[in-house]
């Protein structure tokens, strides 16, 4: 079934509202078909929307033309230019293409940061609650992780303001660590990090000569139209030397399949990354059909991601709405990203996903795999179709309703 915008069939928004989980699961993506029977995938994070016209026209001429061999060196720097040219365009950063890698995926490049550019005793500070991988692969790679959990101040706005708590890392700054990663926007709590944030964290890394791993992933993906993502790279007291950036189209554009993520370093980090075997060797790696999708989406796909946007902060509207008073379910709505975080704490339980699945049928993410101190959250995922998320929400409330009647 086509979810894009070129198939004739009505507008964009009129294509997400049709979608039916029975679709869904005829698709078979990985959200859909982990959890078998009447389960609505709202886990990992893909979306259920397809990708722009321009991304499946790219995917096609690729096909037409058999360019699905190893990695062109004219298509590599073409989507390396394109990816500075879009730093510079959307987010006013001044890279230059030969400041941009191609590797598979964000993930391998922050484990061959890890392996390769920090020290070998030392640790890796990851502020939660973090998107899970962050937490395993410190370890996978010899080192130690130090969770620095964050902080919900009071509902701002009828939703928790999540911030950094910048003690806790220069405390284990101060302690010899050696790689600070940096999540903005930030999975799975949708923070976009002001400038000032960024500052206070360019500051510590200074002081302490601690690296800062940037994952920007997240950022084509900011919903409102009053915050603007800040590359952490961008900001004056960042140290080029000290800084290394990853992003993706895989998340705007909703393409993580087709393995073609981006470094962005400049200074002594873009020296150490090109001379080191294990990460120069993941350039390798980056798929020549992801590369002409990146390009195709930066290029020409920036009016679909508008409107994909749009629809999903329409989505987060009414699964704000939807879960007002319901008691025991805090959401935490994401200014970016198209993920959700409920703190279910008031629910008495330590595995509220777990509780979801089987009494609603609605699969989320355990809020203790992003974090220790996260049992009693679970993060949904928002991007899907208006009615799946309606049947969602009902479901989830439903769910609530009977235990709180259970229990009284
Ligand atoms: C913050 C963040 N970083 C990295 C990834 C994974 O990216 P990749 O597939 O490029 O490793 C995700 C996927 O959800 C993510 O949310």
């Amino acid at each position: 079934m086509a979810v894009s915008s070129d198939n004739g069939s009505g507008s964009l928004a009129q294509i997400f509202d049709s979608l039916t989980p029975q679709q869904m699961r005829e698709r078979g993506s990985l959200k859909w078909s982990q959890y078998p029977g009447d389960v609505i995938g709202a886990w990992v994070a893909e979306m259920d929307l397809g990708t722009a016209p321009a991304v499946e026209a790219a995917i096609r001429q690729a096909t037409h033309d058999g360019l699905l061999g190893y990695m062109p060196p004219s298509v590599s720097q073409a989507a390396r230019e394109e990816m500075a040219h879009y730093q510079r365009e959307a987010f006013g950063w001044q890279v230059e293409a030969e400041q941009v890698s191609l590797l598979p995926d964000v993930l391998s490049s922050l484990s061959a940061v890890i392996a390769s550019h920090t020290r070998e005793d030392s640790a890796v500070i990851v502020p939660t609650p973090a998107y899970m991988p962050f937490l395993e692969i410190p370890g996978r790679n010899g080192r130690s992780c130090v969770e620095v959990p964050s902080v919900a101040r009071g509902a701002r706005d009828g939703s928790p303001h999540w911030v950094l708590d910048l003690d806790g890392i220069e405390s284990a700054m101060a302690a010899g660590a050696g790689l600070l990663v940096l999540c903005n926007p930030w999975n799975p709590v949708g923070r976009v990090l002001s400038a000032a944030e960024l500052d206070a964290v360019a500051a510590l890394s200074s002081t302490y000569g601690v690296p800062v791993f940037a994952d920007e992933i997240h950022a084509p993906l900011v919903l409102e139209d009053s915050l603007a993502h800040t590359p952490y790279a961008s900001r004056p007291g960042a140290d080029p030397d000290l800084t290394f950036t990853a992003t993706a189209a895989s998340k705007g554009w909703n393409i993580p399949g087709l393995k073609c993520a981006q470094l962005i370093a400049s200074g002594q980090a873009r020296t150490r990354w090109e001379t080191d075997a294990g990460s120069a060797h993941l350039t390798a790696g980056a798929s020549v059909v992801g590369a002409l999708a990146t390009i195709a989406a930066l290029r020409e796909g920036q009016d679909w991601l508008g409107e994909v946007r749009a629809y999903i902060r329409a989505n987060r509207d009414m699964v704000s709405d939807a879960l007002n008073g319901l008691e025991g379910v805090e959401p935490t709505l994401p200014e970016a990203t198209y993920l959700a975080w409920l703190d279910c704490r008031d629910l008495g339980m330590e595995r509220p996903a777990r509780f979801f699945r089987k009494e609603a049928g609605v699969a989320m993410n355990e809020g203790v795999t992003f974090g220790r101190a996260w049992s009693g959250f679970c993060r949904l995922n928002l991007a899907t179709g208006r009615g799946i998320e309606e049947e969602t929400v009902r479901r989830i409330g439903d769910a609530v309703r009977r235990l709180s009647q259970a229990a009284s």
